[in-house]
């Protein structure tokens, strides 16, 4: 049996990461491809544990960038021993809502640390794993930030400040640009374009595994 493929979908707050999901899903529904889904931080008990310690806006204390950081690898960590890597080797597809790309562009990007501090981690935490594909949904921050207000309450990552939020996108967009397995995609198009380029993005990552 071959093993399955890691999907991941990218992209900032009000990109519309969710109904793009549903595009893949539905893409590898009328493919006959089976598979699961997960999200970051989370997608395991101890995983969404960690999750809402990120997102909690109600600590006593300030939560140190340092925390954040470990925090979002010890779930993804979790996430790939326990989830992933168990999906992948059973033949299944997975579908991940932010995967490591995220670590880079907001605790490297909007955080400030440095690339050899993220790449000591993640080799440590995912020890050469990538995804086979990533969908990147760009949006300007300042679209994506009111469209995330729009929805109501902000977690605590959603409250800082625009200046944080435009770093991450200079990540994304740099990070983006100089890695083929990342699949730009225009998010401030209409939604029926968004779409239509996602399961364009899909069916030619299908193809081509097909191929290989
Ligand atoms: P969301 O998946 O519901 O958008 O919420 C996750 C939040 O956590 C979002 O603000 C992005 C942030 N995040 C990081 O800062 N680093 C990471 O590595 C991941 C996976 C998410």
């Amino acid at each position: 049996m071959s093993t399955g493929k890691f999907i991941v979908i990218e992209g900032m707050e009000g990109a519309g990461k969710s109904s793009a999901i549903a595009v893949i899903e539905n893409t590898l529904n009328k493919q006959g491809i089976d598979y699961v889904n997960t999200r970051e931080p989370g997608g395991t008990p101890l995983a969404e544990s960690l999750r809402d310690m990120v997102k909690s806006v109600d600590h006593q204390e300030k939560l140190t960038v340092e925390t954040e950081l470990l925090l979002m690898y010890a779930s993804r960590s979790q996430l790939l021993a326990n989830k992933i890597l168990p999906a992948l080797a059973a033949g299944k597809w997975v579908i991940g809502d932010r995967h490591d790309l995220s670590s880079r562009a907001y605790q490297g990007g909007g955080r400030g640390f440095d690339e050899k501090i993220m790449n000591t981690i993640a080799d440590i935490t995912l020890k050469g794993f990538r995804p086979d594909i990533t969908l990147y949904l760009d949006i300007d921050p300042h679209i994506g930030l009111s469209r995330a207000k729009a929805r109501g309450d902000l977690d605590r990552i959603e409250l800082e400040q625009m200046e944080f939020f435009i770093r991450v996108h200079n990540k994304y967009r740099e990070l983006a640009a100089q890695d083929t397995s990342i699949v730009t995609v225009d998010a401030a198009q209409a939604m029926l374009q968004v779409h239509q380029d996602i399961e364009q993005a899909v069916i030619e990552f299908i193809t081509k595994t097909d191929l290989d």
